[in-house]
């Protein structure tokens, strides 16, 4: 597994790790936004919080399996699993893409990168490759990816419009961005309103980006899952 942009992370109790030493370690210039478009920007979330995301209940609270199939991933796709976390579905996609595939999985925090690594190494899963991201750069290689995927974390993005501006340049043609919101509408997603978008909010602040919707799956219980492709200028 490679890891890109971890120079001073501690890794001593995880498994041996490459690092790309080409990436600069200058601390990047981050705009000092509480608000985007009128939304307040959600804090991130810590990764002492991690265990959450691998909660036994995930799987019956927001059907996980459903998302992944919704998103239709195929064998030997370039896919993105943006603010990975710990890994929930990051290896679950690592397995759809196969030893032909390839998933980039970023975080800003290089923990959750760790906490990710060893879930990986567990599994025996080798087509994963972490990145450390910052909070306005992925990192992402240009014109590469297949899917971007982001569960639970647009909505924390510290520079929403400088993510999108590179996210849009990492895909490939015909790539999709994938965002996987709680359900801003709905009082009975138990999920504090700052954690939560409305699909007229995700959609107002993805246009001026150059994404155009093209795909909403309304099956799973608590989150809207919206396609976006890029759209074509006129
Ligand atoms: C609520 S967690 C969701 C984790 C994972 N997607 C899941 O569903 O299990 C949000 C994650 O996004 C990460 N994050 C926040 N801003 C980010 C950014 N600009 N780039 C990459 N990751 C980011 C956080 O560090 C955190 O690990």
């Amino acid at each position: 597994m490679l890891l890109v942009g971890m120079a001073q992370a501690q890794q001593s109790d995880i498994e041996p790790l490459a690092i790309d030493a080409a990436i600069e370690q200058t601390a990047p210039i981050v705009p000092q936004l509480t608000h985007f478009m009128g939304r307040e920007i959600a804090q991130t979330m810590h990764f002492t919080g991690a265990p959450w995301l691998v909660r036994e209940s995930r799987q019956r609270e927001e059907d996980c399996r459903l998302l992944l199939d919704a998103l239709a991933i195929q064998p030997g796709q370039t896919v993105c699993d943006m603010g990975c976390g710990n890994g929930f579905y990051t290896l679950e996609l690592a397995k759809l893409v196969g030893p032909r595939g390839l998933v980039y999985a970023v975080d800003v925090q290089p923990q959750m990168l760790g906490f990710l690594a060893r879930r990986a190494a567990e599994e025996h899963l080798t087509n994963i490759r972490l990145v450390l991201g910052t909070p306005n750069d992925p990192r992402l290689p240009k014109g590469q990816i297949d899917v971007v995927l982001c569960v639970d974390v647009y909505h924390e993005f510290a520079d929403p419009e400088t993510m999108l501006a590179k996210m849009r340049e990492s895909l490939s043609v015909g790539g999709r961005l994938v965002l996987a919101e709680f359900r801003g509408e709905d009082p009975t997603v138990p999920i504090k309103p700052l954690h939560k978008m409305t699909k007229a909010q995700v959609r107002a602040e993805l246009g001026p980006a150059g994404f155009e919707c093209n795909q909403e799956f309304d099956r799973l219980p608590w989150q809207h899952l919206l396609f976006f492709g890029v759209r074509s200028e006129p």
